[in-house]
């Protein structure tokens, strides 16, 4: 069983608020942010400013992922910008343990993000002070990309290694996820379906909430 965060990179900027509407009549709950500062990835794209405005024109759950170098001079300012949940990479943060700590003290939900090439055990120490591990299936920095297969099988471990050590974190998945494996992922243990291209890409964007979610809730039909 998994929901669907759509990634609003992937959304006409201009229109935003309307097709933030439209993924919400599709049953989103969440909204995922995707902060890029140029150098963490070779990309740019939005920030504080944009997260002000989201928070006053939705109720959805804004759910940063900060793609920066640094994020430990931005976490607050996007929790004090509306940020309910703010994921930080593993790769970014030499204090890791500490930038999560603060971001709990400071009222949000804690993440950390693992690009394609990182290793699952990178995370060892921190497994007990996160609410959300997301692991990325594409290298970031892009919408549109294809979906990396062997990130299937890292979630599948991360599941597993979370159900023997008793954590209760959520797992998220982000890149390149579409119909054709929204099921394999919910199946695999994946709780929050990140989605840009297949859902603001889409003609109609709550129906394109409406049918990610429910292949996320029917993974066995899916892979079947
Ligand atoms: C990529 C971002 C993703 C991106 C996903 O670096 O972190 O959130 O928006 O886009 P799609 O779903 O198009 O792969
Ligand atoms: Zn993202």
């Amino acid at each position: 069983m998994a929901e669907v965060s759509p990634s609003i990179l992937a959304a006409d900027f201009a229109a935003l608020g309307e097709q933030i509407r439209q993924a919400e009549s599709g049953g989103a709950r969440m909204l995922h942010v995707d902060v890029m500062d140029g150098h963490f990835v070779p990309n740019i794209s939005i920030g504080i400013p944009v997260v002000e405005s989201l928070a006053k024109a939705t109720d959805l759950i804004l759910d940063c992922h900060l793609m920066v170098d640094n994020p430990e001079d931005y976490a607050k300012a996007f929790i004090d910008a509306g940020a309910k949940m703010v994921t930080v990479h593993q790769e970014a943060c030499p204090h890791l343990g500490r930038l999560l700590g603060q971001i709990r003290d400071n009222g949000a939900a804690a993440g950390v993000a693992l690009n394609p090439a990182t290793p699952l055990s990178t995370l060892d120490e921190v497994l007990g002070q996160v609410d959300l591990v997301l692991i990325m299936s594409v290298h970031p920095g892009f919408g549109g990309q294809s979906f990396l297969p062997a990130s299937l099988d890292k979630v599948r471990r991360l599941s597993a290694l979370r159900r023997h050590a008793g954590h209760a974190f959520r797992i998220q998945v982000d890149g390149g996820v579409s119909l054709d494996n929204a099921g394999l992922l919910a199946e695999a243990g994946c709780d929050i379906l990140v989605a840009g291209s297949s859902v603001f890409g889409a003609d109609d964007i709550a129906g394109a909430v409406r049918a990610l979610s429910a292949r996320a809730n029917l993974p066995a039909l899916a892979s079947a």
